[in-house]
């Protein structure tokens, strides 16, 4: 049989055909616009993700026996309100993960609901770039709006719904909304009442390898598949990814470099961090995970070259570079804020540290070391709790460079093992239709069977301490410059 994963992401769709066996058919990728209407603002419009999914589900199905298609699933972009009127009309185009506009809701749900109420609720405190502060922002600003909502969805649950009808989550992403009690598994009747919104308005809540459905007719008919095609819950896009590199079961690691970069961490059991420092969510595989999220990991370095150097080989401008534990410029990743640990939507990113010999190499340089140094903030976060790790996966984009992992591998000092594909959320997707068709009775079996390390990056001694010390050098560069941007 075939299965489909679809990893609704920030800058692009990409959808993934699986066979039973794990293999890889084929992938197809779509992008689509990424809106800024105000500095610090991210929205994009609902539409565009489900036209160019459609599209390329006819591309990535065009050339596969179509009867042999099972199942459908997402990792998708998590956060992000999508809110429909009476009639399934969006809106206003959604608010995404990475928006900055609700600082002051977030500080009223810190400090006036307060950080301990909001932890005893859903197991966290609120972040600018989740959903509750959001439905907060649209109550305050867009009241007309706010009255009209009938549906509050997720990104992925809008693909979802319009592909199979059913109004549904699934608990890993709904964990970002700040409405869920993540321990229970269910909404918080507490945080629904002070977000003024009711459970008719949000979807039933799934675990991420659950069918909700199937196609619609009009959708299998329009891509010329079975009717029978069971669309499965999915997943947040960090939790899929997870999925996809078999960071499954307890004190797992993956590191994702996309968009964000984040730091994931599967446990067995509940647990929150007394500082609330990492998100506390649900796993895709029915258990939890810790996770910290830097808002700009991949994309600093997409602006850099792309923006900045207006160049699209990312490779060339990498190939110079040859001073690793030596550079004397350093880059601070805060380009659209940060989250985790600042969580300060108002940061923004620098260069420090220039002098007439610095040259483009360097900085280049500095644009991939400070990811990694943001990345090293969370990673030293779950160190304080008693977390040990010693080695994670890593996907997304930004995996794809020998140099980055290399880099990552040692300001972290962590062995970093590269699956077959980088591709995380989407083959994550496809893994959990396949769970979610009865293929394989759980997650964990799957990621035992399917998952396999082919590469191991190691840190080197002597570059991990020259690292060590740099990286000393920029934890201090935060609190020296924040007052900038008060
Ligand atoms: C996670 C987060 C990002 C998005 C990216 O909390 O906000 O990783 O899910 O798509």
């Amino acid at each position: 049989m075939l299965y489909v994963g679809v990893d609704l992401g920030t800058s692009a769709v990409k959808l993934l055909l699986m066979d039973e066996k794990g293999e890889i058919k084929k992938i197809v990728s779509r992008e689509y616009s990424l809106c800024f209407p105000n500095p610090g603002w991210s929205e994009q419009n609902p539409e565009d993700w489900f036209a160019q999914s459609i599209e390329g589900l006819k591309e990535l199905t065009a050339d596969c026996d179509r009867s042999k298609v099972a199942g459908i699933s997402f990792g998708g972009q998590m956060h992000g309100l999508v809110a429909l009127d009476e009639s399934d009309h969006v809106i206003r185009p959604a608010i995404l993960w990475n928006d900055g506009r609700t600082g002051e809701e977030t500080e009223y749900l810190n400090r006036i609901i307060g950080k301990d109420k909001l932890s005893e609720y859903t197991a966290n405190i609120a972040f600018a770039g989740f959903t509750a502060p959001k439905l907060l922002w649209l109550r305050e600003h867009e009241p007309q709006n706010f009255a009209r909502i009938k549906k509050i969805m997720l990104p992925k649950d809008y693909l979802a719904y319009r592909l199979s009808s059913v109004f549904c989550s699934d608990v890993s992403d709904a964990s970002g909304m700040l409405l869920m009690d993540v321990k229970n598994r269910c909404w918080s009747k507490e945080m629904l009442e002070i977000c003024g919104i009711s459970e008719e308005q949000l979807p039933k809540l799934y675990e991420s390898f659950e069918a909700v459905g199937v196609l619609k007719k009009e959708i299998a008919e329009e891509l010329k598949l079975p009717e029978t095609v069971k669309v499965i819950a999915g997943a947040g896009d960090n939790a899929a990814a997870a999925v996809g590199t078999g960071t499954v079961g307890d004190g797992m690691c993956n590191i994702s470099l996309g968009t964000s970069g984040t730091i994931f961490i599967s446990s067995k059991s509940f647990g929150v961090d007394e500082n609330n420092a990492l998100h506390s969510f649900a796993h895709a595989d029915g258990s939890y995970h810790l996770m910290g999220c830097m808002l700009s990991a991949a994309s600093c370095n997409k602006w850099w070259n792309e923006e900045i150097l207006k160049t699209k080989d990312f490779a060339a401008e990498q190939a110079g570079i040859e001073k690793l534990g030596e550079n004397q410029v350093f880059y601070l990743p805060y380009l659209m804020g940060e989250r985790s640990p600042h969580n300060n939507p108002n940061a923004r990113a620098m260069f420090i540290g220039m002098t007439m010999d610095t040259t483009r190499e360097d900085m280049t340089q500095a644009v991939l070391e400070g990811v990694a140094f943001g990345l090293r903030d969370s990673l030293e976060i779950a160190r304080s709790l008693g977390i040990q790790i010693e080695r994670t996966k890593i996907c997304g984009g930004g995996a794809k460079s020998p140099l980055w992992k290399k880099i990552i591998a040692n300001v972290m000092n962590l062995k970093v093992d590269v699956i077959e594909s980088e591709e995380g959320p989407a083959l994550g997707g496809a893994m959990l239709a396949a769970v979610g068709c009865g293929e394989y009775p759980d997650v964990k079996t799957i990621a035992e069977k399917l998952v396999k390390v082919v590469d191991t990056v190691e840190p080197e001694e002597e570059l991990a301490a020259k690292y060590e010390e740099r990286y000393q050098e920029f934890k201090k560069l935060y609190p020296a410059v924040k007052g900038l941007w008060v």
